[in-house]
């Protein structure tokens, strides 16, 4: 395999990228660890952080990688950029492209950005922190990875993915408008799992289930065939499952009405307490806003399975799976 220039999304890996991928970060989980959390990777490099829509775990998390890997690390939000001024998305990638950064991450609202800043700004390196309503490739890369950790055997080799191949991840929730949910639909089919999409038609449409329409031309959508499934009924989805990722309502990428109410929504799919008991918490990073995707009510659970909640909320069942 050669090297990857770019991360601009999932879909375009081979499976062996993603594995790739998957195994150089896990070996620096360590890093973390340690009292000096620094290693020389990076070393020389310039990292500019370029987030144009609001951010706090993927921002936050860029930082300190690259302030751990030793990268020389810039972070520009949209207010302090001169994108308030009416500056173009190109026009501020040049200028920071002349000050000859080795890697600019771009979170943007718009769809393709990223792409759009790798084919013109060449020499730069650049790393896809969220486009739109496309991709979300780290988010589903560091999911990928608390799988592998909560899956793996004590005694299994570091590069060994099978205990995060062949089992079966359930997705709850407004698939359509989640750049996450369209990353990790193409992670988990590469890594040889099955993935069922579970929430209303209005938000996960019958035909999420045909590869042709997620534009599955890629390793993923041959990896796809017989293996994604929609589901409108949150038990039938949940059955069985060994993972279940559950999306917040992306209200502020929603054109339409796609439910009566949050509180309807909820009543029908909120990962509750009744489900709850067959899987155990493990870990998300998205933002939550509401009981829309779990129901936090619940006085039995403990402390900590509620704080993992709600930082987290991808829950996995069979809690003694290897
Ligand atoms: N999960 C995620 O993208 O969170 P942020 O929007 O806080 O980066």
């Amino acid at each position: 395999m050669g090297l990857l220039k770019h991360l601009l999304d999932i879909k375009s890996l081979t499976r062996d990228e993603l594995a790739t991928l998957l195994i150089n970060a896990r070996s620096f989980i360590e890093v973390s660890t340690r009292e000096i959390k620094k290693v020389p990777a990076l070393r020389g490099k310039t990292v500019i952080n370029l987030f144009l829509e609001p951010s706090t775990r993927t921002r936050t998390s860029f930082e300190i990688a690259g302030k751990r890997l030793s990268a020389d690390v810039i972070n520009i939000s949209e207010g302090s950029s001169s994108v308030v001024k009416g500056e173009t998305l190109l026009d501020t990638a040049r200028t920071l492209q002349s000050m000859k950064p080795d890697i600019l991450v771009l979170r943007h609202k718009e769809s393709g950005s990223a792409r759009f800043l790798a084919e013109l700004l060449g020499t730069t390196a650049v790393v896809n922190a969220g486009d739109g309503m496309h991709e979300h490739p780290t988010q589903a890369l560091l999911d990928c990875l608390t799988l592998w950790e909560r899956f793996a055997g004590e005694n299994d080799s570091a590069d060994d993915l099978t205990p995060i191949s062949k089992r079966t991840i359930a997705i709850v929730g407004d698939v359509r408008h989640s750049r996450v949910a369209r990353s990790s639909i193409y992670a988990q089919l590469l890594l040889g799992n099955t993935v069922r999409l579970v929430g209303p038609p209005t938000l996960v449409p019958a035909e999420f289930a045909d590869p042709r329409f997620l534009q599955f031309d890629s390793p993923a959508g041959e990896a796809a065939v017989g293996k994604l499934s929609v589901h409108h009924s949150l038990a039938e989805g949940l059955e069985g499952a060994d993972v279940v990722m559950c999306l917040r309502m992306q209200l502020e990428r929603q054109s339409d009405h796609f439910i009566p109410s949050l509180t309807e929504y909820s009543r029908f799919f909120c990962v509750g307490e009744r489900l709850l008991a067959k899987h155990c918490p493990v870990g998300r990073r998205s933002p939550l806003r509401s009981p829309m995707a779990l129901d936090r009510s619940s006085p039995t659970r403990s402390p900590t399975a509620l704080r993992c909640e709600w930082r987290c909320c991808l829950h996995c069942a069979r809690a003694n799976a290897t």
